[in-house]
């Protein structure tokens, strides 16, 4: 792996740690003024100190976060699609490898469809994607199982992640499953795991430490942060689970008490 590559990587991936809390706020390029991300940059500003890489569009990213901003930025640069179609699958890529560079990111992310009536494209898109980022020394995240109507379990998304290393990618973003740690084995680049849907705040950060007990390098999680009745309590609390391999109750108690 180039320099570069590798030191856009680190800034992703804390070496302190070999672990890495991403904060998922790209959710508008299909769905438009996802509830909790109406106002981006407020939703954006307090959790900035606590996320170790923002993952978004270029869009938001232009209007809606500092340039001064030092936190590691991981860009969406696929889409094409909305939530008014059933079939989520038809993306592109969205954006120049040379506009991510004058963007300064620390990374590129873009999904992929295995299964979908543009399964074909997607991957392509990825491997096209890589074969540039190596060029250039920016690391690609590959997206998979969004939207997906299939079983999220573990046969399904070890094919998913094993694709996506297969075809290059850095890092992948999936879900976490029963036996995730076949997902984590078959898999030789690190995983991080997306948060889905709001759920009790106990329950999603069980999500995460399960993820963590069994492999993953760490969450790259949105709305179970920032549709939190407490954001900033819940993304120190991941943080700790994460980073210090809290326990699930001592996690609780950050969320509970930071204000
Ligand atoms: C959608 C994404 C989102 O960033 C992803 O789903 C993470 O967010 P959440 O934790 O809300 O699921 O990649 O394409």
């Amino acid at each position: 792996m180039d320099w570069g590559l590798k030191n856009r990587l680190s800034r992703i991936i804390k070496p302190e740690t070999g672990r890495t809390v991403m904060l998922a706020v790209d959710h508008g390029y299909f769905l438009g003024p996802t509830s909790g991300l109406e106002k981006p940059g407020e939703t954006i500003k307090p959790l900035l100190p606590y996320a170790d890489s923002l993952m978004l569009t270029r869009g938001v990213l232009r209007t809606s976060v500092p340039a001064e901003s030092d936190t590691p930025i991981v860009l969406r640069v696929s889409g094409g699609t909305s939530i008014l179609h059933d079939d989520l699958s038809n993306e592109d890529i969205t954006t120049s490898m040379l506009e991510a560079i004058k963007l300064n990111v620390s990374a590129v992310a873009i999904s992929i469809f295995v299964g979908s009536a543009h399964e074909k494209e997607t991957l392509t898109n990825l491997a096209k994607l890589v074969t540039q980022g190596e060029e250039y020394g920016i690391p690609v995240l590959a997206v998979t199982a969004v939207g997906r109507e299939m079983t999220r379990d573990a046969k399904y998304l070890s094919l998913c992640c094993r694709i996506a290393a297969e075809l290059g990618a850095h890092l992948v973003k999936t879900y976490y499953c029963d036996d995730f740690e076949k997902v984590v084995e078959t898999c030789p680049v690190p995983i991080v795991i997306a948060g889905g849907k709001k759920i009790p705040e106990k329950d999603a950060l069980t999500l995460a430490h399960n993820a963590i007990s069994h492999g993953a390098v760490g969450v790259d999680m949105g709305r179970n942060i920032f549709q939190s009745d407490n954001p900033v309590g819940m993304i120190q609390a991941v943080r700790v689970i994460v980073h210090k391999s809290a326990t699930i109750d001592k996690a609780y108690g950050i969320y509970k008490k930071v204000t």
